[in-house]
């Protein structure tokens, strides 16, 4: 019964013209959004971006376990605040009488939701704000329903202003003519809105400086190609899309200026988990000296692991790697098995830099990540 998979996703479909004004234009719309008239939480499909784009509309806590579970909602901050409104509508589901009734059908929620993916830290951070809050005293089930969706709104806005400071730090590490790999997607897809290391490159653009932006495809999900790529079109960033295993070849023939990507869990040392691929990319980019930057906010840090050793890895269903396409046939035998790693460990030796909403973050890292995560 913890394991909700069946329940069905709502599914609402918008006309494109009409998409279009509601995410970029004029009447703007988040990744993911509470909708107040409807008491559910809608957010884009990140699944069929970019031929298709659809929201989806969620109201239960068991469609957002699902919904982060299948990558509707990826990315580590976004699936954090997810996550905390998956507490809103778990609050709102529950039949319970009395406040510590509620409590404890949010305890049973919050593990439900903990389960859906395991690497980044920002999902167990999320809820357990959100328990923390449960936890004060109330007079009435409904105060604390209150008390928790304005939480889970608080969580939201706070994302979209770290975004933008860490893309004020990150900004400055950037110089009019660069050319910068990017590695999955790190932009308003993957947070509430505005992005980590995509935001840094969409704020040094909107600075008036000239980037060049090669975006990794990302096997096997294709973050980069699919969601990356189109993010990059709406700001109008100039990009080339390059196979993971390009990346080498441009580092090592002087084409590139900097690597820059997100991070899923960073370890207190500096160790970074990010999208399986970024080690490789960092190790490339090491032997050619070119700098590689992760950008994350402080609640991807996790001051309790020593190193990335610890870091729990996703591996994910072997299909994700096996369907793919040649000549639209086929591109493995029948019965071939596949390994999926979500994600690696870069090694704090070859990170140049830490960008957070507290500043940019140089080695040791040791020391000075203690430092900003106590001041915080
Ligand atoms: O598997 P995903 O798409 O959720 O992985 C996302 C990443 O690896 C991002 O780089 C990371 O979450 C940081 S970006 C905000």
């Amino acid at each position: 019964t913890n394991d909700p998979t069946h329940v069905k996703l709502n599914r609402l479909m918008l006309e494109s013209a009409q998409i279009e004004r509601l995410f970029f234009g004029e009447v703007y719309m988040r990744t993911l959004e509470w909708d107040s008239t409807a008491k559910r939480l809608k957010m884009i499909d990140q699944r069929v971006l970019p031929s298709k784009l659809e929201l989806i509309s969620l109201d239960t806590y068991q469609s957002v376990y699902q919904s982060i579970k299948d990558m509707a909602v990826r990315g580590a901050p976004a699936i954090g605040v997810a996550a905390a409104f998956g507490i809103v509508l778990a609050a709102q589901q529950s039949q319970a009488g009395d406040v510590d009734m509620l409590r404890a059908d949010l305890n049973q929620a919050a593990e439900v939701l903990g389960a859906s993916r395991p690497t980044a830290v920002n999902l167990p951070w999320a809820l357990k704000r959100m328990l923390g809050v449960a936890g004060h005293t109330y007079s009435s089930t409904a105060d604390l329903r209150a008390a928790l969706l304005d939480e889970a709104q608080r969580m939201a806005d706070e994302d979209v202003a770290l975004n933008r400071s860490m893309a004020a730090y990150g900004a400055e590490l950037i110089n009019d003519g660069d050319t910068i790999i990017h590695h999955c997607n790190t932009g308003a897809l993957a947070t509430v809105d505005w992005g980590t290391a995509l935001g840094v490159i969409r704020m040094a653009h909107e600075q008036g400086k000239h980037i060049h932006v090669l975006v990794d495809e990302t096997r096997p999900r294709l973050q980069g190609a699919r969601l990356t790529a189109w993010e990059l079109s709406q700001y109008g960033i100039p990009y080339d899309i390059i196979s993971d295993n390009a990346a080498g070849y441009f580092l090592h023939t002087g084409q590139v200026n900097k690597v820059f990507y997100g991070g899923d869990r960073v370890a207190r040392n500096g160790d970074v988990a990010n999208k399986i691929g970024s080690y490789m990319l960092a190790l490339a980019a090491n032997a050619n000296n070119v700098p590689v930057y992760s950008v994350v906010p402080t609640s991807t840090i996790d001051m309790e692991l020593a190193s990335g050793d610890e870091i729990p890895i996703e591996e994910r269903d072997q299909d994700e790697v096996l369907n793919i396409q040649f000549q639209n046939q086929p591109a493995t035998p029948k019965g071939a098995s596949a390994r999926n790693p979500a994600f690696d460990v870069t090694p704090h030796e070859l990170i140049s830099g830490i960008v957070t909403e507290k500043g940019v973050i140089y080695p040791p890292f040791e020391i000075h990540l203690a430092k900003i995560m106590q001041e915080s």
